[in-house]
């Protein structure tokens, strides 16, 4: 599979029938400016949670590609009350699109939707795709609950937030990646504000330290897996 990243913790996942794009925050982030809304094709938008670094700009990708918003009860609803295609999920379900498998998996954070509406729980994935599978955290503080995903499966590659303050620091998603049985990470969240710039030197020395393979994605590039 294919990945773009598109800046914080947004990325478009291709799979070989499926492209599957991820907590848009595009238009209010300046370091994503590059980044043209039209130029993204997708069939499901994924939400991890309702918060609006990761859902500002999910409806307007959804009305131009006629996209389904994949989300928890909560958030999911909240889009499908302004006429848009939804599949409500909740913790621990699962949904099949062409060839991906997504299980939901707890994430230790908050979630409401831009106008206060309560958001209910927030939300990591898991895809499995061509007997590989992928754990995208979303928003979370490292948590016990990152060992059951290892005892599912050995993630092959992990996307991971990491700028601190509001999620776990590049410390504790190491120890989220060692959890999940996962050597090859992708880090998320981050740079995007102030309080979440990520201290290159360390997290690579940090990730490297424990033979686990850092990318620290660059803004519109495409990285194979
Ligand atoms: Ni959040
Ligand atoms: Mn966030």
């Amino acid at each position: 599979m294919k990945y773009t990243y598109l800046g914080h913790s947004c990325f478009l996942f291709e799979f070989e029938l499926t492209k599957i794009l991820i907590d848009p925050f595009i238009t209010h982030n300046a370091a994503a400016a590059e980044i043209k809304l039209e130029s993204i094709a997708c069939s499901h938008i994924l939400l991890s949670h309702g918060h609006v670094d990761h859902v500002a700009d999910a409806e307007a990708i959804a009305r131009k590609n006629n996209a389904v918003i994949v989300a928890g009860y909560e958030v999911a609803s909240w889009f499908g009350s302004k006429g848009l295609q939804h599949h409500p999920m909740n913790t621990g379900g699962s949904l099949s699109i062409n060839d991906v498998r997504i299980k939901t998996v707890n994430a230790v954070h908050s979630s409401v939707l831009p106008d206060g509406t309560h958001g209910g729980s927030p939300l990591g994935f898991l895809f499995t795709h061509a007997g590989k599978t992928l754990y995208y955290s979303g928003d979370t503080a490292l948590t016990m609950d990152m060992e059951l995903i290892g005892r599912y499966d050995t993630a092959h590659h992990s996307f991971l937030c990491m700028g601190d303050q509001f999620t776990m620091g590049y410390e504790d998603a190491v120890r989220a990646a060692q959890m999940v049985k996962c050597n090859h990470v992708t880090a998320m969240h981050f740079d995007t504000f102030p309080p979440i710039v990520l201290d290159r030197a360390a997290s690579q020395q940090a990730f490297d330290k424990a033979g686990i393979t850092l990318t620290i994605p660059e803004i519109g590039k495409t990285y194979t897996i």
